[in-house]
């Protein structure tokens, strides 16, 4: 029940409407016994006055969506040093005087693939795209000792971008950036691919950021961060020639767990995980 002792948290962007967030944290707060309520807050414009406000309207945290995962970064009182590296923050810690920027889309990255078992250090792994959740997807591969980091995007010159930028943060790692059609004369087996493009999510389901068999064969694992439909083309295809594959659920849910874990100073266990990855499939299924 919401009293005079609940503290607030919630997600910062624009849109919101379609989040899944309320659920996670929601749950989370009434398994956990926590006075928490988590909403929605659409902000038109002035990211800068929407974070002050909630300091001064002691918000306990914040995730922070599209457009502001680098606007917000200015309004900070302090940000962990991979966020910065990454320019890029999704949550929001209460510190005193103001907020401590953090990203937990990469933590939940790293906690669904320890899931899945795979670990990076020492790969050689395939980055499909160049945008902001590449960036962040490639910082977390230079950060756990890739062996080779092919960054591949449709406009080749934003690969290089990319990779100048990585490399600036991680001198000895090696990184390749070309376009997406040289997927298939990357000579390295064994490679773990990292679909991070918006290519195949619903509803242009038969759409593929990358075709070739041989560039299939090659893949032993891949994770799409796409979650809707389930098996997006690019995963059917990694399935077909023998891989395996994950959707991006997972990483939506761990996310969410690492936002809550760091507002509230607590650790979430697996079967309380499993419990609220049930609710995401059945709410993703109904949308
Ligand atoms: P996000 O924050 O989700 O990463 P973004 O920064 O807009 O979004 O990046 C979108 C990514 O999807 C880019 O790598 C983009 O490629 P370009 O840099 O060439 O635009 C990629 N992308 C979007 N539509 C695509 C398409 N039809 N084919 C291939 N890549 C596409």
């Amino acid at each position: 029940m919401i009293d005079g002792k609940t503290r607030l948290c919630g997600l910062i962007g624009r849109p919101v409407e379609h989040t899944l967030s309320p659920a996670i944290h929601n749950t989370l707060a009434a398994d956990l016994g926590q006075n928490l309520v988590y909403v929605p807050m659409l902000v038109g414009s002035d990211i800068g006055s929407a974070v002050n406000g909630a300091y001064a309207l002691n918000v306990l945290g914040l995730n922070v969506t599209v457009p502001y995962k680098n606007d917000v970064i200015p309004f900070l009182k302090d940000i962990d040093s991979l966020a910065a590296k990454i320019g890029a923050v999704n949550t929001l810690v209460r510190i005193d005087g103001g907020y401590k920027g953090y990203n937990t889309d990469i933590l939940g990255l790293k906690r669904a693939l320890d899931c899945e078992n795979i670990a990076l250090t020492g790969k050689t792994i395939v980055i499909i795209g160049a945008g902001g959740a590449a960036r962040a997807v490639s910082y977390l591969c230079a950060s756990e000792g890739a062996s080779r980091i092919y960054i591949l995007n449709r406009t080749s010159d934003k690969a290089l971008e990319l990779k100048k930028d990585v490399c600036a943060a991680f001198p000895d790692i090696h990184v390749t950036a070309g376009a997406l059609s040289t997927a298939g004369e990357i000579p390295e087996d064994d490679i773990i691919a990292l679909q991070c493009t918006s290519v195949g999510l619903f509803p242009h389901v038969n759409e593929s950021p990358v075709s070739g068999s041989i560039f299939f064969r090659k893949i032993c694992f891949a994770f799409d961060l796409i979650y809707r439909p389930d098996e997006t083309m690019f995963l059917g295809e990694v399935r077909r020639a023998g891989g395996r594959t994950s959707n991006g659920l997972k990483m939506l849910l761990y996310q969410g767990i690492a936002s809550y874990e760091l507002w509230n100073d607590v650790s979430v266990d697996e079967a309380e995980a499993s419990k609220i990855y049930t609710i995401l499939r059945e709410l993703v299924r109904g949308q």
